[in-house]
């Protein structure tokens, strides 16, 4: 795994981008930013396992490097599934398709490089957002819910995972200093955090708990459980009745 040392030079200000250099060190750079990552990724493919159903697809939007959907795959080997899998970094589809192609030769697999916001959902029994939509601007997130509803089976599933904002202004900066405090043991120098918050500022814009709950009631959702929390990083299932 090669290591993340992207912000550890002074640098000026520019906006975070998944190009070339971020997607060659991803698997570190997120492993040691988002805590709870690898329980997340390892979890959400046991999830999938009670919904997936036969002859049905599996969407990963914002796939990067496929982490999420190489997880289902491995928990549902059994089913007859069509993994479909989207990122509109060319430097992340690129790496995915191959990475993918390597580790589950034998699935039916599409890996497409196109913005989210365009793709077709149909037939799916799950579909997983893993820290994706924070990156959407936030006036196209409900739209997009409500293509993934639409496109679900009955008793589908979403698995959304995103960093959370939190209305409450105490906590919102403990839970901000928390999770600098994990990135800082996890090796990253004060600089390394400083940079990387600054670029992210206008490219990740964080919705609270209840925002999501909301958007994901009006998208048509009735059912929404957070099952997991690692500071201000959390993952929600919705279940399309
Ligand atoms: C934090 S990463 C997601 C991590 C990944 N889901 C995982 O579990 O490893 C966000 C990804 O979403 C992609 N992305 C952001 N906005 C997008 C959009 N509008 N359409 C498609 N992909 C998008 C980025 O290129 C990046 O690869």
């Amino acid at each position: 795994m090669k290591q993340d040392t992207l912000f550890a030079k002074p640098q000026p200000l520019v906006d975070f981008t998944f190009d070339d250099a971020v997607a060659d060190v991803f698997p570190d750079m997120i492993r040691r930013s988002v805590p709870g990552y690898e329980t997340v990724i390892s979890l959400l493919g046991g999830l999938a396992k009670l919904y997936a159903e036969d002859d049905s697809n599996i969407y990963d939007l914002g796939c990067s490097l496929g982490a999420a959907t190489l997880s289902i795959y491995s928990q549902t080997r059994t089913k007859n599934l069509k993994h479909i899998c989207i990122d509109n970094s060319e430097a992340m589809a690129r790496r995915c398709q191959s990475r993918l192609v390597r580790h589950m030769p034998e699935a039916n697999l599409k890996v497409l490089c196109e913005n989210i916001e365009d793709t077709n959902i149909e037939n799916a029994s799950v579909v997983v957002i893993n820290f994706t939509l924070q990156f959407l601007s936030i006036k196209s997130r409900l739209a997009l819910l409500k293509k993934v509803y639409q496109g679900l089976r009955p008793n589908g599933i979403l698995i959304l995972s995103e960093k959370l904002l939190f209305s409450d202004e105490q906590q919102n900066q403990l839970q901000i200093d928390w999770h600098h405090s994990f990135k800082r043991a996890n090796g990253y120098s004060d600089m390394e955090v400083s940079q990387k918050r600054k670029a992210l500022e206008n490219v990740l814009i964080p919705d609270t708990f209840e925002q999501h709950l909301s958007r994901l009631k009006q998208a048509g959702f009735e059912q929404s459980y957070q099952w997991f929390q690692a500071f201000n990083f959390a993952s929600l299932v919705a279940i399309k009745s």
